[in-house]
């Protein structure tokens, strides 16, 4: 496989050069990614209160596995890969359950919720099996903002340097979110959009807000300075929120409503700002002062990526909402909004990743230029680099590229 990349500035120009539309429609690159990045990154698989009590699983999709995470009665969280030890089926066959053992549907191998091979049938006239040998094959997790993070590698990468170094890169220090105390909020609403795009679109598209003016208005009106095309990234070195305007009330559809109290151990300096966090390879961390909106994204082709989203509030918010008492309608909304104005363009773009228009690729235009940092990584993730050639373009070869 060859990935042409132009790596130069384009002709008279500060546009620099994206990545040509193959790199989002190839499915032998989409398999490469799920081996080199999904399968061996940190992925935010779910809220650990999903899992409300012991014997409550379910199942997730990382990369192309999947994992049932459960919440055992006596070692906390655990995740395991969906496979039967013995001849392989799934083991759990539907999305939930609770349960005291887990079941494969085929020939009644049971294990224990930490994972042991319990039961079998005849498995007491075949006293040579180790059943330590034969459990359920787990898989590393993390807790971490009250999610429960997995990674299917059998090394996993260090959980501070990669996840929490993406908090440090981008607040300066991990201190700074702890004082939103997200794992201590609740969910106020949780939606799923089913996006026909590439999940790098996705990504690409949230890290850039030259398109703010363009397709936000309701999140321009709250935030002024989206309308002039900057993302909220660091600026110079130093930490940088995004500064609601003056005669906004709060982070809400039109801003003339001032949302919910504010986060109880904000500082100065947190309060009428948003901040917004890429977390590779897939979380976008936004934090307002009332409320955090987390993103993750399940790829599930070269075309299609699933999106959840959840809107975090105190939990007293969330309970005088369930109660009746208060509407979380008005601050739901604006990202709501934003979600779907955003993957909306997603989906107008994924069609022209395979048009000949775009076979060289497109541009960054100056404001967008940190986009190839994504890039930069994006392919040393899939062992390959992105050098220039006179001619202006590069070729190089993926380490791992699935069918190829
Ligand atoms: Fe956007």
């Amino acid at each position: 496989m060859i990935i042409e990349h132009v790596d130069e500035p384009l002709p008279g120009s500060s546009l620099r050069p994206t990545p040509p539309g193959r790199v989002y429609t190839d499915p032998s690159i989409f398999g490469a990614e799920q081996a080199e990045i999904f399968e061996k990154m940190w992925n935010c698989a779910l809220r650990a209160d999903d899992l409300h009590s012991a014997g409550h699983w379910k199942t997730v999709t990382i990369g192309r596995e999947e994992v049932i995470v459960t919440r055992t009665r006596k070692a906390g969280i655990k995740a395991y890969f969906n496979v039967c030890a013995h001849r392989g089926m799934r083991v759990c066959t539907t999305g939930e359950g609770k349960s005291r053992t887990l079941q494969c549907g085929y020939h009644a191998w049971t294990y224990a919720l930490e994972g042991d091979l319990v039961a079998a049938p005849n498995l007491t006239s075949m006293p040579d099996v180790d059943r330590s040998r034969y459990g359920l094959q787990l898989v590393h997790v993390r807790e971490w903002l009250g999610y429960v993070w997995i990674c299917v590698a059998e090394e996993p990468p260090s959980f501070d340097d990669t996840v929490l170094g993406e908090v440090r890169t981008r607040f300066g220090q991990v201190e700074s979110i702890d004082n939103y105390g997200i794992e201590s909020l609740r969910r106020g609403e949780t939606k799923t959009y089913d996006v026909a795009a590439n999940w790098k679109l996705i990504i690409e598209n949230f890290m850039e807000c030259y398109h703010c003016a363009t397709i936000h208005p309701e999140l321009t009106e709250v935030i002024p300075e989206f309308a002039d095309g900057l993302a909220s990234q660091r600026k110079n070195g130093e930490v940088h929120g995004s500064n609601f305007g003056e005669d906004i009330g709060g982070f809400t559809v039109d801003g003339s409503a001032s949302g919910f109290e504010e986060l109880p151990s904000l500082v100065p300096g947190q309060d009428r700002k948003y901040y917004a966090i890429t977390v590779k390879p897939h979380v976008f961390i936004n934090t307002v002062p009332d409320h955090v909106i987390i993103h993750r994204m399940v790829p599930v082709s070269e075309s299609r990526t699933v999106v959840v989203c959840d809107w975090l509030f105190l939990p007293e918010v969330v309970e005088r909402a369930d109660a009746g008492q208060l509407d979380l309608t008005t601050s739901v909304e604006l990202f709501h909004r934003v979600n779907e104005q955003d993957f909306n363009a997603c989906e107008l773009t994924q069609p022209s990743m395979s048009s000949q228009a775009y076979a060289a690729g497109g541009a960054l235009v100056p404001s967008e230029h940190h986009i190839e940092e994504f890039h930069t990584w994006w392919y040393e993730s899939l062992g390959m680099e992105r050098a220039s050639s006179p001619a202006g373009a590069a070729q190089s070869e993926p380490a791992a590229a699935a069918g190829s």
